[in-house]
């Protein structure tokens, strides 16, 4: 079964009715989108959408993976490992893409099961998390929430991952989330800094495992970086997660995979859900290994949209750390709060707050061209109707 893009699009995106708002009421919808943390908080209904508030690829999938959805509808009966494809087959294909064996891959729902899994596998009362301050904040909010201690080291003044202190607090850490390039800020470190680092991390402190989650991989540009996997393979106590759900376009479908020794991952094999992929998004999977073209094109694109909204930022007089994701994280100078919710008026969802730099900073996924053109449009407006308030500029110059 074929289906076209616009079709399916359109099928897939469902905003409440009218007769459901008038039903339920606005004050009702907004509470719920805004206690879900989903798309449509603050919108006023009929205003036309742009959600640049989740690091989505704003394209979805291609054609090709959306077939391949599509044409597994029918096996929705079947259980993943009695599907065809099944599980096995994914992880078949993404070891022949690393050239590692099967035993090297672990499947997630989504790379999240991983990093809580990481959390529950590795730390514990002592033997903490160390992280950085902002990063993505999965595992440190599992950690807290099981009580074991967490170490959060603030990024540098270039909003980087600051690798001195937090190998300094890596001794007797149970894992280091590593998050290259790091959501929300988008920096990167280069191959030589991450491999140091693991180096140096592993003379203070060798029993630490080290997650370096690198779901934004595919949208890095900076030559020095490189990809950790080839060092988590060699590495003990190292692993590296995945995910679909960035430049692949399939956040829905929830599918991660981490990679590294087998010894290192058996923990996350034990903890891992039966059956925690579904037919569906397999043989998405499968077919987005198949068609690497379509992830170059979407790299291509998602520069040139990049640069276009580092720039029209700039001349707003904003400056963006150096993006090598598909988000960049800028300094407005205000809170991020008043922006978001400014934006949202105008139909336009920016990113939640990312605390401690959510006095200044707000971060804004990129959209497709058109999506950020209009964006930009109304950050123009936005910000110039906005007084700067007195609190803004002073946290950012104590930060500086
Ligand atoms: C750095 C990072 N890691 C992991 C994830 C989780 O991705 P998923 O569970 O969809 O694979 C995200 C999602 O935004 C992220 O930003």
């Amino acid at each position: 079964m074929s289906v076209s893009r616009r079709g399916f699009l359109h099928l897939a995106a469902s905003p409440p009715s009218l007769s459901v708002l008038a039903a339920r009421g606005l004050e009702a919808h907004l509470a719920e989108a805004q206690r879900s943390g989903g798309a449509g908080t603050l919108v006023p209904p009929g205003v036309d959408e742009i959600r640049i508030s989740s690091n989505e690829n704003p394209l979805g999938p291609g054609k090709a993976v959306l077939d391949a959805i599509v044409g597994k509808f029918p096996e929705a009966g079947r259980y993943p490992f009695n599907s065809t494809p099944g599980e096995a087959a994914l992880t078949a294909a993404i070891a022949a893409k690393y050239k590692v064996k099967p035993e090297n891959i672990v499947l997630g729902a989504g790379s999240q099961e991983l990093l809580k899994n990481g959390v529950r596998a590795f730390t514990n009362p002592s033997h903490g998390l160390v992280t950085a301050s902002p990063t993505f904040e999965n595992c440190t909010g599992i950690a807290k929430k099981l009580g074991h201690p967490v170490a959060e080291v603030r990024v540098d003044s270039a909003l980087r991952l600051d690798l001195e202190p937090m190998i300094a607090a890596s001794k007797g850490a149970g894992l280091i989330f590593f998050n290259n390039p790091n959501n929300p800020t988008a920096t990167v470190h280069g191959a030589t800094a991450v491999a140091d680092f693991v180096s140096r991390v592993r003379k203070v402190s060798p029993d630490t495992v080290i997650l370096i989650d690198e779901a934004y991989h595919d949208y890095v540009t900076d030559p020095s970086y490189q990809s950790a996997i080839p060092l988590a393979l060699e590495t003990p106590n190292v692993f590296v997660t995945r995910t679909f759900s960035k430049a692949y376009g399939m956040a829905g479908m929830r599918i991660g995979y981490a990679i590294g020794r087998t010894e290192t991952l058996k923990p996350l094999a034990t903890l891992k859900m039966p059956y925690n992929v579904s037919v569906l998004g397999i043989a998405a999977s499968i077919s987005a290994l198949g068609d690497p073209k379509h992830i170059d094109a979407e790299r291509a694109r998602n520069t040139d949209v990049r640069a276009f909204t580092v720039k029209a930022l700039h001349d707003l007089g904003c400056t963006s750390s150096e993006s090598q994701g598909n988000f960049l994280f800028t300094d407005i100078g205000r809170p991020a709060k008043e922006f978001r919710e400014a934006c949202a008026k105008q139909g336009v969802m920016v990113g939640r707050d990312f605390p401690p730099l959510e006095k200044t900073h707000v971060r804004i996924s990129i959209g497709t061209m058109e999506e950020m053109r209009k964006a930009t449009e109304v950050f123009r407006s936005v910000l110039k109707a906005d007084t700067l308030p007195a609190g803004g500029r002073q946290e950012e110059a104590a930060w500086r």
